[in-house]
């Protein structure tokens, strides 16, 4: 079996897309000496928390119960539905208590009527508070592909949510605002220097992106002074901080 292929092999695993996984096991080929099977699989064990730690660790135990919530939504903005769904995926569960006065604030900044959300996860389920906008997400987690579409479709929301990889796509719709809800750091410890690129490939007029300000799960604190690569990169109009992320409104 190739590397690939044995690196794919597990189920958590399997709805992602190859060049992603390809691009991930390339950062680590240097260290090992394949001829070794103890070192082969420290390589693959390597390859699988890294990758759990950019895509696989945002399900909740009781992610299987998403379908049963979507199918008692009462409507698109039913926000006590979607609330549900928000927690069953750990990065959209912190944000839940801000909504309100996350898109507030926004809008404050920017009038926005199309979005383009990069690494969306669940976010579109949080149209309740964003209001109703051309909706254009995209992830590389093809399960939560679907279950946004499946939301999308039921309510005829427009657009939708691609499966694809923000590493090598390339053909970015225009909108008025792109999200990139903590998912850049994911993305520069995979390949750096990718958030200078994906800022020069979209075509949007204002950006909003955050950051997280503790671990995963709420455990540890982490500093947002390690985010001055970030401030070089753009025109920062506004931060600020809800909850445990901090936001940044900027025009590319
Ligand atoms: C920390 S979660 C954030 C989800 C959402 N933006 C939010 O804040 O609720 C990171 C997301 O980025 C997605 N992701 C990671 N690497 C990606 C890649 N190379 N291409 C597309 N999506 C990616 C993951 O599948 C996951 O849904």
């Amino acid at each position: 079996m190739s590397l690939l292929r044995e690196v794919m092999a597990k189920k958590e695993y399997q709805g992602l897309n190859e060049d992603f996984v390809s691009s991930v096991m390339s950062k680590f080929y240097g260290k090992y000496d394949f001829s070794k099977k103890s070192q082969k699989t420290k390589f693959l064990k390597e390859v699988r928390a890294k990758l759990r730690e950019v895509y696989g660790a945002f399900r909740a135990r009781n992610y299987d119960r998403r379908w049963k919530f979507l199918e008692e939504l009462e409507g698109w903005e039913d926000k006590e539905g979607v609330e549900k769904i928000l927690k069953v995926h750990l990065s959209s569960r912190e944000r839940i208590g801000y909504h309100d006065e996350l898109y507030k604030w926004i809008r404050e900044y920017v009038d926005f009527n199309s979005v383009l959300d990069l690494g969306c996860g669940f976010n579109v389920f949080s149209m309740p508070w964003m209001g109703k906008v051309g909706y254009y997400g995209i992830d590389i987690n093809k399960d939560d592909v679907e279950f946004c579409n499946k939301y999308m479709g039921r309510y005829e929301l427009e657009w939708g949510v691609r499966w694809g990889n923000l590493l090598t796509f390339d053909n970015f719709v225009s909108s008025d605002v792109c999200f990139m809800f903590k998912v850049l750091e994911g993305l520069e410890g995979v390949d750096r220097g990718s958030t200078a690129r994906l800022l020069s490939k979209i075509r949007s007029h204002y950006v909003v992106a955050s950051f997280a300000t503790r671990s995963l799960g709420g455990k540890k604190p982490i500093s947002a002074r390690r985010l001055k690569w970030f401030e070089e990169l753009v025109v920062v109009v506004a931060k600020k901080k809800f909850g445990d992320e901090i936001y940044y409104i900027c025009k590319r």
